[in-house]
C-alpha cells in the first residue's frame, strides 16, 4: 500500500508537466483527490490492515496528500504567471509607433474663392445679401426688362417647375429684390453671392454654377465707377499686372453693357480649350443698370444710377488656380479637394 501511495505521488507529479491550464490542473486535482478520486480510494483499503500498519499507511497518505496538493498549487501559480506573460505579449501598446492619421477637411475650392471675393468687396464698403434659388419668372426675367417674348432669355437656358416658377438663371433677380425694399433710399452697395442653374454642360459651363451679383445706387454714379471698381477687384483678386479687357455687350437689364474678360492664367494668352483659343476668359457681366429696372422696383431714374455685374465663381477659380476643367469642383475627387 505505501508502494501505491508513493506511485499515485508520482504519477501526479509526472502529469503536471503537461497540464497548461487551469481547468486541466482542476481536473487533476478532482481525479487523485476529490471524493471519488484516486487517493480516497486508496485510503478507503485501510479497513483491511492490521492496527500496527495503520497509523504507518495513514501518516503516509497525509504526507502524499500533503505533497500533491503542494504540487498542485505549486503548478497553478506558474500556469498563473504564465498567462500573465501570454497576456502581456498579446495586449501590449508599441507606443513608438506612429498613430492613426486624422484627415481634416479642407473648404471646397469655390468657398475659399467666394470668401475671398466677400471680403475684397466688403473692404469697398459693400453689404452681403442673398436671394432664393427658386425663383419666380418675374424676378428672374421680367422685373429686369425681359418680357416672356423676349429673345434674350435664350441667352440662358433654363429649369421651368411650372410657367411662373424657376431655378434663378442668374443672380440678378436679387437686385430687385433688394430695389423693392430700400428704394428711393440711396446709397446702395451690395454683393450677392449664390447658386444659379442653367442648361449648360461642357468644360467652362455647369448646370449648377455660383455667381456673385454686385450693384450700387446712388445719385451719379457713372460708368467710371464700375471700371474702377472692377479694375480694383481684378488686382486684388488675381494681380496688379493682371490683364482686363471691357468688351461691349448686350443685356436687357443694363445699359450700355459691357463683359469683362482676364487674360488666360492657364496659357499665358496663348490660347487653350479654356479660354477657347482666345486668349481671354470671360469672367463678368456688367453695365449700368437700366433705367427700366430701377422705375419698376421704385427707383426714380431722373435721380439715381447705379451700376451692377455679375461674375461667375467656377470661372475665376479656374483663372486663379490653372483650373482647366469646371467639372473638377464638382466631381468631388479627394485628390483634387484635398490640394486646397
Ligand atoms: C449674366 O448672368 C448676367 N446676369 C450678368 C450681369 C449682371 C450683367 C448684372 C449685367 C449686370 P452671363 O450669362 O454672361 O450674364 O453670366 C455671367 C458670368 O457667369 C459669365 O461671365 C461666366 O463667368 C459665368 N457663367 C455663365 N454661364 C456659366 C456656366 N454655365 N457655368 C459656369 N459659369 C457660367
Ligand atoms: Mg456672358
Amino acid at each position: 500500500m505505501l508502494e501505491r501511495l508513493e506511485e499515485i505521488a508520482q504519477e501526479v507529479e509526472s502529469s503536471l508537466a503537461q497540464i497548461d491550464s487551469l481547468e486541466q490542473l482542476e481536473e487533476l486535482r478532482i481525479r487523485y483527490l476529490g471524493k471519488k478520486g484516486v487517493l480516497t480510494q486508496v485510503l478507503r483499503g485501510m479497513g483491511g490492515l492490521s492496527p500496527q500498519e495503520r497509523p504507518l499507511v495513514g501518516k503516509a497518505a497525509n504526507e502524499v496528500k500533503a505533497r500533491i496538493e503542494g504540487a498542485l498549487t505549486a503548478r497553478a501559480s506558474t500556469l498563473k504567471e504564465l498567462e500573465k506573460a501570454r497576456r502581456l505579449q498579446t495586449e501590449r501598446i508599441d507606443v513608438t509607433l506612429p498613430g492613426t492619421r486624422q484627415f481634416l477637411g479642407t473648404k471646397h475650392p469655390l468657398t475659399i474663392v467666394r470668401e475671398e471675393i466677400e471680403d475684397i468687396f466688403l473692404g469697398l464698403g459693400f453689404m452681403i445679401v442673398e436671394g432664393p434659388e427658386v425663383e419666380t419668372d418675374y424676378y428672374n426675367f421680367e422685373a429686369l426688362n425681359l418680357p416672356k417674348d423676349h429673345p434674350a432669355r435664350d441667352m440662358q437656358d433654363t429649369f421651368f417647375f411650372g410657367p411662373e416658377v424657376l431655378l434663378r438663371t442668374h443672380t440678378s433677380p436679387v437686385q430687385v429684390r433688394t430695389f423693392e425694399k430700400t428704394a428711393p433710399r440711396v446709397p446702395l452697395k451690395i454683393i450677392a453671392p449664390g447658386r444659379v442653374y442653367r442648361r449648360d454642360d461642357d468644360a467652362t459651363h455647369s448646370p449648377m454654377f455660383h455667381q456673385v451679383e454686385g450693384f450700387a445706387v446712388d445719385e451719379r454714379i457713372t460708368f467710371g465707377d464700375l471700371k474702377g471698381t472692377l479694375t480694383t477687384f481684378a488686382r486684388q483678386m488675381f494681380s496688379p499686372q493682371t490683364k482686363m479687357r471691357f468688351r461691349p455687350s448686350y443685356f436687357p437689364f443694363t445699359e450700355p453693357s459691357a463683359e469683362v474678360d482676364i487674360s488666360c492664367v492657364i496659357c499665358g494668352g496663348g490660347g487653350c480649350r479654356v479660354c477657347s483659343h482666345t486668349g481671354w476668359l470671360e469672367i463678368l457681366g456688367s453695365g449700368m443698370i437700366h433705367p427700366r429696372v430701377l422705375e419698376i422696383s421704385g427707383y426714380d431714374s431722373e435721380k439715381v444710377t447705379g451700376f451692377a455685374f455679375g461674375m461667375g465663381i467656377e470661372r475665376i477659380a479656374m483663372l486663379k488656380y490653372g483650373i482647366d476643367d469646371m467639372r473638377l469642383f464638382f466631381d468631388n475627387d479627394m485628390r483634387f479637394l484635398a490640394q486646397f
